[in-house]
């Protein structure tokens, strides 16, 4: 029989807090929507009295998600607990996360107090909380740094005070995970009221054990895990969600199960790390840009013949394309066909041989070869079986003068034509394209780089446009810098235009 693990997502709380990430209003809801479609059980939405925009969003992200509880954090003080309260009216489930530093040094030095009386204000902030909602979390800040003993204590006190879960956060990620885990167990053994309560995990990854400690700690009794997207969070941040879910997918011994939809991870964490701009590092356990990607000829070698042989998950089972083997000058000739073939191409065995050549020729000047290289080395032209396809482009531009560009599209064989003038000769390409295909597409991201060095190089451009609140990602590969970003606006419609 399996146990279920919650999942109690901090990403618009705890995540959110990293500076330079803060989010609007609008973003947060948009991120609270596709947490709700990934499966988490609660949304940390802000700390109410902190801003009125953190008071905002949880009144926005209460309304627009029906099934997470919603939660909302405070301090131990009762205007934080008012103002909780209000912001979570709307929220069809919603809970108080209150709570209070228990260590000796926040007892002494934030506090200014003794443990008696900090086990006072923690049984009165949760009594408070009981009046508004009949779910209350109750925090022991710096619990990983707290004596064992004094914490049951604590932990014992709240729950008799109404507490439905109690967090034993690592406040400072401290805990090597045999001591963390060792700390659940302890209050499992020694809080006399446990069962009333759900035990759960909040770590820090200042040494990197954030995602150990809270295994050990599930491990050892906890079944909830505070966790964000990406792991992001203040200083080195948090535990990320995506290696919880994904270590209890992968072992099947450990029988407990979270309610994670995984094939969501992936966008969710590239949601969240653009609207974040924040990056994830290419080598993020389950949703970095290498996390799959297989470059060394003896395994890329094996994972084409058996992808258990070097991989314990399955990309897909993430929401990543199977495809991500990343070719370098140490690829051979066999991994370059899988990769045509997949991305349609099937050369002969001498067109082969000489895109090999050529890929590495371009291998030793370029770290990694993605599909567009090898699409731009292999000729493939894109635009077949395209419904939009791009007849001709002309463009007017310099300095002093402003920019005009003329457009002819073919639309399922049909011809259009336009023009328009823009703020530079992009801009005035995209303004014409827009004319033909005349919908509410925003572009989103752009990117523009050379495929080796030299100015007749050929240029890469990457976009990324949305429309009908989805973001669609479009290539364009030309020695024309300006004609490659039209492709590239081009491709992306494609995707939608059917
Ligand atoms: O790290 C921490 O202790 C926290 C609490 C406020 C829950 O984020
Ligand atoms: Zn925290």
């Amino acid at each position: 029989m399996s146990d279920r693990l919650f999942v109690f997502d901090t990403t618009l709380r705890d995540g959110e807090q990293v500076p330079g990430c803060q989010l609007n209003t609008v973003e947060k809801i948009q991120v609270a929507k596709a947490l709700e479609a990934l499966g988490v059980d609660v949304i940390e939405a802000g700390f109410p009295v902190s801003s009125p925009g953190d008071f905002n969003s949880v009144i926005e992200i209460s309304k627009a998600v029906t099934w997470p509880t919603i939660c909302a954090l405070t301090r131990a003080v009762q205007k934080d607990i008012e103002v909780a309260a209000e912001a979570l009216r709307y929220a069809k489930r919603k809970r108080i996360h209150t709570g209070i530093g228990t260590s000796d040094s926040h007892i002494k030095y934030k506090f200014n107090s003794n443990r008696e009386e900090i086990i006072e204000r923690a049984v009165a902030a949760v009594k408070y909380a009981r009046r508004f909602v009949d779910d209350v979390e109750f925090y022991a800040e710096d619990a990983g740094r707290t004596d064992n003993e004094y914490l049951a204590r604590v932990i014992e006190a709240v729950i008799g005070a109404g507490a439905t879960v109690v967090n034993i956060p690592d406040t400072t990620g401290y805990c090597l995970p045999d001591e963390y885990g060792a700390k659940i167990r302890y209050l499992v053994e020694h809080v006399g009221n446990i069962d009333k309560a759900v035990i759960s995990t909040h770590c820090h990854n200042d040494l990197g054990m954030a995602t150990a400690n809270t295994m050990s700690g599930v491990l050892n009794g906890a079944r909830q895990v505070e966790v964000t997207i990406n792991g992001i969070g203040e200083r080195a941040g948090n535990t990320a969600l995506e290696e919880v879910a994904m270590i209890l997918k992968s072992h099947h011994e450990i029988q407990i199960e979270t309610n994670i939809n995984t094939q969501k991870i992936y966008p969710v964490s590239r949601m969240v790390s653009s609207l974040m701009n924040m990056p994830v590092q290419p080598n993020k356990a389950i949703v970095g840009r290498n996390a799959f990607a297989h470059s060394s000829g003896i395994h890329q070698d094996g994972v084409l013949k058996n992808m258990q042989t070097y991989e314990i998950i399955n990309p897909r089972d993430v929401g990543i394309d199977d495809s991500s083997i990343v070719l370098t000058a140490r690829s051979g000739r066999a991994a370059l066909k899988h990769r045509l073939s997949v991305l349609g191409v099937e050369p002969s065995i001498e067109k082969l041989d000489e895109i090999y050549e050529q890929f590495l020729r371009l291998a030793d000047r370029k770290k990694d070869i993605n599909d567009d290289d090898i699409l731009v080395l292999a000729g493939a032209n894109r635009s077949q079986n395209r419904r939009v396809k791009m007849e001709y482009l002309q463009v007017t531009s310099g300095v002093g003068v402003r920019s005009v560009a003329s457009l002819g599209l073919n639309i399922a064989g049909e011809k259009f034509e336009a023009a328009a003038g823009g703020n530079g000769p992009v801009d005035a390409a995209i303004k014409a394209l827009k004319k033909i295909i005349d919908r509410q597409m925003t572009l989103k991201e752009f990117t523009i780089q050379a495929i080796s060095k030299g100015s007749d190089d050929v240029g890469k451009v990457h976009m990324q446009v949305e429309y009908n609140d989805q973001m669609y990602y479009g290539f364009g590969a030309n020695t024309d810098i300006i004609a490659a970003s039209v492709e590239a606006y081009i491709d992306c419609i494609n995707k939608f235009v059917k």
